[in-house]
């Protein structure tokens, strides 16, 4: 029973929930309530016995609802958009902008979906509104050319008051207040009086587009009154489209009729359509008549998760006592207000996000979508300090929330494993600086809060460089004291570190030949004749720019081509070739004469092409590999394909085993042997997902992509250009594996000529070790062992000699002892060579014989080496040992300490040592007094 008082929250029955009068109640959700309410025996005062419709029920019943319409339910999309441009996919249309664009033609004019969705727009707003998510999912009814505003409001309202059985006295509606006609069905149609329907301008009743550009349009929203307990007093809080907790907004109905172009040009969509969006946690939370999103069955779990963290099993397998749970009890607890209780709601929203996002690929990192995951885990962890909660826990959330949705997103369990083993890494990742940082913050907060500044730039970037503070969550702990962050001076910190550490890549010129368009004929040939239309003296040489070029610039990781551009009078070395938009940019070097503008011919260096696919068609196969033995987790996080080299970054977050490493080769090269024919096909790019082609992202959709397939081994979108057969790789070698950053791993291999060429000399290498060891390349191995453990002798036997030496010399060293204040000090060089036991045990047999204090300094090799040592008569006296040689070992450039009668440090400067020798007479006398 204490244990549940302590929290005021209940995770399984028992008689707390009777007695505990602090309980407000206890919401039983779905058809398990009756059962439940008796199982439990509770006073009906703490029930509210809730049969309503669970979240998993309001989902399907939506999409069943939009089907009996004649709707096709799709699937949703990815977080990750196909708009390279956006970061995360945030609303429910945003994977069928193509469709409402008129680019792609949808499967049919009429869809329905729950689509995931996730922002970060409005973190600091989690857990402190009743509604705010960073993820939610999106239930949403389409149409494209096909019905319109009439549909969508009557159906929208029927499926609102009929099937979820809303009473429509507690509905009110916005519209835009240009657009007669939505209020006009509002009130004929559906039977709306006036005063329900709302107009508001821009601001409110219109949407999009998603980024700058896109379909947009006039909406209307409706509103859940619910009910005056939420009212601020504040009139413009409290009504329909307000920012108060009183309406609720559920659906928006948007009437998408423009395409808005970047410059803010409003053009019409080759057909008007319907897009509509209900939040589904919010809509649970009126429904189930809870407080906030996270009082509703579909965060319960998570929530039961994060309060009984000490009850759910250590390790990660199924199972565990949150599965025993008969019924959903929310802690009803959770209150908005309480200080107690909103990191609860934080840590259930950001766990269930960094899940979903790790889901779709998404790893804790320092860019983009990734940079948001290491956001979220971050944030999530530093909430938990408020609980208590100090080691690693959130991982351990993780099967809780793919044992809840599992069954709708199959993505979520499939990699619950591994996402519960990233977001472990990350949360230690912080975990192991976070104390630091905290106190390094704290103290930075301390001058600043006095002196009312704002934080500098660069501390800023030292608290996120060194202790792994997203600059977002120092931005917010300050501003909770009013401080600020000069977000200038982080950014050229953030600058110059990237500088510094060599990550800034130099941008190629963007203005050069920027508008031109050149005509890429290097898939179909490498030699060709064409225009030289413009060139540019550029460091020495020039660049140049042709109508159409054989020669690939630089993309998706392969480098660009080499050759020669011969003119009439000229001829030029081809360097280098790369891409700024639509033109192709050659640096060249002139051989003979000097650039002209006029007919030319285009040639690429044939033999160096053929090593750059060669490494090319090898890193597809490498993919697919690592695929195979590792996982589909796997996924490419960059590449760079030169002549016969490659290097290949991806998704995984352990080093590879020696066994794993081969398998991979094994297989990349068994796939070369097979000598699979290598087949180039341009598609749309839905009928390439439907294919099931590899790293989709970045594409947009309605492009025209190429598909690579290698036999029935490896299908990628790739720009890139290939072998005919994967047999002429000849031969790939994997030269190294290793980590690029927590969770990225990079492997180097080379192909054909270069594999044969390192092999080569590996095996010249061995046999010269071979010679120098005397034996045959055969035995190198034994040999070695052998060798090394004669060493391992020698150098015991050296030590021992040196030590008898030392020994010898103790009677001579004792002379020079001198005494302070009636204790002994012996203070000298130890003899040259000792190592750091040998000079312990010279310490201890002098101490011994003097009875006193022994300082022994020692130059190993240039480094210094302190032993001191101090009887137990010196001791009563006063003298410490450990702090006798903090102070010697200080002069000397180092540092060290330790217990009273023994201690050893090192140093840097050896041309100290008798100095400090000197100062410890002083030392010594310091501590007798
Ligand atoms: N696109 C609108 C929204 O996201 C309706 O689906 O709110």
């Amino acid at each position: 029973m204490t244990a549940c008082k302590s929290r005021h929250f209940h995770y399984k029955p028992c008689d707390a929930f009777c007695q505990d009068a602090d309980l407000d109640y206890v919401l039983l959700i779905g058809t398990q309530a009756k059962k439940a309410r008796i199982s439990l025996n509770l006073p009906a005062r703490l029930i509210r016995a809730q049969n309503t419709m669970t979240g998993n029920e309001l989902r399907s019943k939506y999409l069943q609802f939009f089907e009996s319409k004649d709707s096709l339910v799709i699937p949703s999309g990815s977080l990750i958009p196909s708009d390279p441009t956006t970061l995360l996919t945030s609303a429910g249309m945003q994977p069928l902008v193509p469709y409402f664009k008129g680019e792609e033609a949808p499967p049919k004019s009429r869809l329905a979906s729950c689509q995931k969705c996730c922002r970060a727009d409005d973190i600091e707003q989690v857990g402190v509104t009743w509604r705010h998510a960073s993820f939610f999912e999106m239930l949403g009814n389409f149409s494209f050319g096909d019905y319109f505003k009439r549909e969508a409001i009557v159906w929208g309202w029927e499926f609102l008051t009929k099937t979820l059985g809303i009473d429509p006295a507690v509905l009110w509606v916005s519209v835009y207040h240009e657009d007669l006609e939505a209020p006009e069905i509002w009130r004929r149609d559906v039977g709306l009086s006036d005063e329900r329907i709302y107009r508001f301008g821009k601001k409110d009743n219109w949407w999009g587009p998603v980024g700058k550009s896109g379909p947009c349009g006039p909406d209307s929203e409706i509103f859940f009154d619910r009910g005056a307990k939420y009212d601020t007093g504040d009139p413009e809080l409290d009504r329909p489209g307000g920012d108060g907790d009183r309406y609720g907004e559920i659906w928006n109905l948007v009437f998408q009729q423009y395409n808005q172009q970047e410059n803010g040009e409003l053009l019409p969509l080759p057909a008007p359509g319907i897009d509509t969006g209900m939040g589904l946690e919010r809509t649970a939370a009126i429904l189930q008549g809870v407080d906030t999103i996270h009082h509703t069955d579909l965060f319960a779990p998570i929530v039961n998760a994060i309060v009984h963290i000490k009850n759910l099993p250590s390790t990660l397998q199924e199972g565990g006592p949150e599965t025993e749970l008969p019924f959903i009890i929310t802690p009803y607890r959770l209150h908005p207000q309480n200080p107690t209780t909103w990191p609860i709601r934080v840590i259930a929203d950001h766990i269930r996000a960094a899940v979903f996002l790790g889901a779709d690929g998404i790893v804790p990192g320092n860019n983009g979508r990734d940079y948001m995951m290491r956001r979220f885990i971050r944030r999530a962890f530093l909430m938990g300090r408020n609980l208590g909660y100090r080691k690693p826990f959130l991982h351990r959330i993780v099967p809780v929330i793919a044992r809840s949705y599992g069954d709708i997103y199959p993505e979520v369990s499939q990699s619950a494993t591994n996402i519960a083993q990233l977001i472990k890494r990350e949360e230690k990742r912080f975990e192991s600086t976070l104390t630091d940082g905290m106190d390094r913050l704290e103290y930075l907060m301390e001058g600043l809060e006095e002196s009312r500044e704002i934080l500098p730039g660069d501390e800023a970037f030292r608290l996120y460089e060194t202790y792994g503070f997203p600059l977002e969550l120092t931005r917010e702990i300050l501003s909770k004291e009013g401080i600020g962050i000069d977000e200038e001076g982080y950014q050229r910190a953030a600058e110059a570190h990237s500088k510094v550490s060599g990550a800034a890549v130099g941008e190629y010129e963007k203005s050069i030949f920027g508008a031109a368009e050149t005509r890429f004929l290097g898939y179909e040939t490498t030699r060709t004749e064409a225009q030289l239309l413009e060139f540019q003296p550029e460091g020495g040489n020039f660049v140049v720019l042709l109508d159409q070029t054989p020669f690939y610039a630089e993309s998706g990781g392969q480098i660009g081509d080499q050759g020669e551009i011969i003119g009439a009078d000229f001829k030029a070395r081809v360097l280098d070739t790369k891409k700024n938009g639509k033109a192709w940019i050659h640096t060249v070097e002139m051989l003979e004469g000097a650039p002209k503008n006029g007919p030319v011919t285009a040639i690429v260096d044939v033999e160096r092409r053929h090593a750059i696919e060669r490494a090319h068609s090898a890193t597809h196969l490498l993919h697919a590999a690592l695929r195979l033995h590792l996982g589909d987790h796997v996924q490419q996080r960059g590449s760079l394909v030169a002549p016969d080299r490659l290097r290949f970054d991806f998704v995984h977050n352990a080093p590879l085993s020696d066994e794993e490493n081969r398998l991979v080769e094994d297989t990349v090269n068994q796939e070369i042997l097979r000598s699979l024919p290598v087949e180039i096909e341009q598609k749309t790019l839905a009928e390439a997902k439907a294919m099931g082609a590899m790293a989709l992202f970045g594409e947009k959709y309605g492009d025209i992509v190429r598909t690579v397939k290698m036999g029935d081994f490896s299908l990628e979108l790739c720009g890139g250009t290939h072998l005919p057969n994967t047999s002429s790789t000849g031969l790939c070698r994997i030269i190294s594996e290793g980590g690029v950053s927590a969770n990225i791993r990079r492997i180097e291999a080379y192909t054909g000529t270069l594999a044969l060429t390192h092999d080569r000399e590996t095996q010249t290498r061995l046999r010269t070790a071979a010679q120098i060891l005397g034996t045959q390349p055969d035995n190198i191995v034994g040999a070695t062992e052998k060798m090394r453990a004669r060493v391992k002798e020698l150098e015991r036997q050296l030590q021992q000699a040196q030590q008898k030496v030392a020994s010898a010399s103790a009677e001579d060293l004792l002379s020079g002892a001198v005494e302070i204040n009636g204790v002994k000090l012996l203070a000298t060089r130890a003899p040259q060579g000792l190592n750091t036991d040998a000079l312990r045990n010279l310490a201890d047999q002098l101490a011994q014989k003097s009875n006193g204090v022994v300082v022994l300094g020692a130059d190993n090799d240039g480094k210094v080496l302190w032993a001191v040592k101090a009887s137990p008569d010196a001791i009563k006296a006063g003298a410490h040992a450990g702090n006798l040689v903090r102070e010697l070992a200080k002069t000397t450039g180092g540092g060290g300490g330790g217990r009273p009668d023994f201690a050893q440090a090192g140093g840097k400067d050896a041309s100290k040592i008798d100095d400090a020798l000197k100062q410890a007479a002083d030392v010594l006398e310091s501590q007798i007094k």
